[in-house]
């Protein structure tokens, strides 16, 4: 996929790091910069950048700039808490802090800057590797529906943006579309709208649109209705945190769209890289801190006036409670298969382990 812009990069003086501010998406494309280690965690914290593997890197960032200031073991810890615990659910957040602790801890404190960037601009780029993967995995699912019905466009329904914006790369469940559309089988992506934040109209239908890939917005309520009538022929996810037995944790409303997809028989993949697994948990309706976020964000919406200004209104009368949940839990049993960049696995705690044998034994 050819992307013009890029959701986070070190800057010309080498040292700063430019992430694109997603709040401000569609309607308007600005880069902000961060200088220290505060930043990055408004910038986790007030979502200018999101999705999990995104929010990973960004952190991995934040300690990079915490070391410029201070390559003390204490700066280090206080960075660690601060960026761990500007949003509490995608693990990658928690894995990319690992990582950058266990390349820095144990080495000289002069060295630890140098290592801090370098160590960082990997995560990232790794990323970018493992997004292109999980695309070539799940470009063959979208391959083979085609290959069933090749009268008409492959139908693929998402949920919130685990494309691009979410990542360092070409997406997490948007990675197998832009791959299949790169090939050349024809795809239709029907993007649900994603209340309370609406990722799914002011993101995924913006990156698509920019990717040229053909989808349609639609309310969340409408992904069951097309299932029955058979306008749907695969889900295709992302994850936040998904547990070493396959429950996935992803943007609320997920698990109301596998339910449905289940009653259907229409088959629900959660695509995602391995730094998404936790493999100290197995049961994610008990076992994930399920964010809870600002009211307002789902009582006041914002989008383009008729006169082309960005304005922002509120829906509901100004004294309701509202209850804001972020995420939701997808047990195991709704997910026909996970895509990782190690191929489509089942959502089983055996097929995880023995796909990722290496990394399933840290906990
Ligand atoms: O709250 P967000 O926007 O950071 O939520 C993350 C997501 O975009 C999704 O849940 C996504 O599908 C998984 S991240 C690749």
């Amino acid at each position: 996929v050819n992307r013009d812009y890029q959701t986070i990069a070190l800057e010309q003086d080498g040292w700063s790091v430019r992430v694109l501010d997603q709040t401000l998406l569609p309607h308007l494309f600005e880069y902000r910069i961060l200088r220290d280690c505060d930043d990055s965690v408004t910038a986790i914290r007030d979502m200018w950048v999101r999705g999990a593997p995104l929010i990973g890197a960004t952190a991995a960032y934040g300690v990079a700039l915490a070391m410029r200031a201070d390559p003390s073991d204490s700066f280090f810890e206080t960075a660690y808490e601060k960026l761990f615990s500007a949003r509490p659910t995608a693990v990658n957040l928690r894995w990319a802090l690992d990582q950058m602790r266990s390349c820095l801890m144990d080495k000289p404190p002069s060295g630890r800057e140098a290592l801090a960037y370098a160590r960082a601009a990997e995560i990232a780029s790794e990323d970018d590797t493992l997004c292109s993967a999980i695309g070539r995995h799940g470009a063959e699912l979208i391959a083979a529906a085609y290959r069933r019905n090749p009268e008409r466009p492959v139908n693929i329904l998402t949920h919130c943006n685990a494309g691009a914006l979410a990542t360092c790369g070409m997406g997490t469940a948007t990675a197998p579309v832009y791959t299949a559309h790169g090939d050349g089988i024809p795809v239709h992506v029907w993007v649900d709208e994603t209340r309370p934040r609406n990722q799914g109209a002011a993101l995924t239908a913006w990156e698509l649109g920019r990717a040229g890939v053909p989808h349609t917005l639609i309310a969340d309520n409408t992904g069951g209705h097309l299932m029955q009538h058979g306008e749907v022929d695969l889900c295709i996810v992302g994850s936040d945190r998904t547990t070493a037995a396959g429950d996935v944790c992803n943007k609320i409303g997920t698990y109301l769209k596998a339910l449905a997809a289940h009653d259907n028989g229409v088959p629900f993949y959660a695509a995602l890289p391995s730094t998404t697994i936790d493999w100290t948990i197995d049961d994610g309706v008990a076992d994930i801190p399920i964010e809870k976020r600002h009211g307002d964000e789902l009582a006041v919406v914002s989008g383009l006036t008729d006169t082309g200004q960005v304005a922002s209104i509120r829906l509901p009368p100004v004294d309701t409670p509202v209850g804001n949940y972020a995420f939701d839990v997808t047990p195991a049993r709704l997910v026909t298969g996970i895509i990782t960049e190690r191929g489509v696995t089942k959502a089983t705690k055996p097929a995880l382990q023995e796909v990722f044998a290496d990394l399933s034994k840290q906990d």
